[in-house]
């Protein structure tokens, strides 16, 4: 069930490739402007969770990188990705689960669990990720927009389902089990790095939703329309930390958007930079959602007892 959600979400954005071109061209300008920015080394590129690659500039990866190592726990999806390459002598594939938790979670069926089961349940977890048999190093990681989808759909399904939010106290055990796996994942792409290398964490942070049959946007999108004066080319105004504070406060960022501050305070990594990107994701006759992802930027500490 836990991988049969991935490969659904998969499959229902399969033909997103001509919707997403202003999202994807985008992204390949943040990948350019990054790598003329830090001067890294083109050699290997390693790209987790890039599933179908439609949100990804393909044709910027191939032309700039001599090696592109995809890992995504959806082997179909990454077929797809594939199907789209030209270079394909530059590609390799790798399934690996993330999360580290699916060996844990794939034959519960959580639907049926009470809710004080299900809390006992998340915070017992003890997520298991194995980066290291990737063995090489690389010059750059790109963290493709999984970081939402990596636990949080799984447990919170039946409240999805029902169109209610989550009770606080499974949000907050699903926060908590978010961090963890965050804080193992950058712990062992730390090892996976050159000395010299950088990883950009691309995520969508906040969703904006409008229904078109009830002509209503969800709190997180007025709150973002209105830091924005409604008008796009503002869009940066989200970055200046009196209003990303408020938003981040108000409980609008999505369920796994964010970092766990030990990931900087382990001295692992630095914060360079943050660029902001409109993903405009689904515009049909029920609803126009978009995302605002944010792209960090974060160069490798080299500890100094190396
Ligand atoms: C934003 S999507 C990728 C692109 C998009 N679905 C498309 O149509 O091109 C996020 C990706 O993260 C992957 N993912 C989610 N959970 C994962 C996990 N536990 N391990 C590895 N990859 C995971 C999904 O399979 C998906 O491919």
């Amino acid at each position: 069930m836990f991988i049969e959600l991935q490969k659904y979400s998969n499959n229902d954005t399969k033909d997103s490739w001509s919707k997403w071109d202003s999202y994807r061209r985008t992204w390949g300008i943040v990948l350019k402007q990054t790598l003329e920015r830090y001067n890294i080394a083109l050699n290997k590129v390693l790209l987790i969770g890039p599933g179908n690659g439609n949100d990804i500039d393909i044709e910027y990866l191939e032309s700039t990188f001599n090696e592109i190592i995809l890992i995504d726990i959806d082997g179909e999806a990454l077929e797809r990705f594939l199907s789209k390459v030209t270079k394909k002598h530059k590609f390799s594939k790798k399934i690996i689960d993330i999360s580290g938790i699916n060996h844990l979670v794939k034959n519960l069926n959580i639907h049926n669990m009470e809710d004080d089961h299900l809390i006992k349940l998340i915070d017992q977890l003890q997520p298991s990720i194995k980066l290291d048999n990737l063995k090489t190093k690389y010059d750059l990681i790109i963290h493709c927009s999984y970081s939402t989808q990596l636990v949080s759909p799984f447990f919170t399904q039946k409240f999805i389902f029902k169109r209610q939010p989550a009770p606080s106290a499974i949000q907050k055990s699903i926060t908590d089990l978010e961090s963890r796996i965050h804080l193992l994942i950058f712990g062992q792409i730390h090892d996976l790095l050159h000395d010299n290398g950088l990883t950009i964490r691309f995520t969508d942070t906040f969703e904006m939703k409008y229904d078109l049959k009830n002509h209503s946007i969800n709190p997180a999108g007025k709150r973002i329309l209105e830091i924005m004066n409604n008008d796009w080319k503002n869009i940066d105004n989200i970055l200046k930390p009196e209003h990303f504070k408020d938003l981040i406060n108000q409980g609008y960022s999505i369920s796994g958007s964010l970092l766990p501050a030990e990931v900087y305070k382990n001295n692992q990594f630095i914060h360079e930079t943050t660029f902001i990107l409109l993903w405009p994701f689904i515009d049909n006759k029920i609803e126009i959602r978009n995302y605002i992802v944010l792209a960090s930027v974060m160069k490798k500490l080299v500890r100094n007892n190396k």
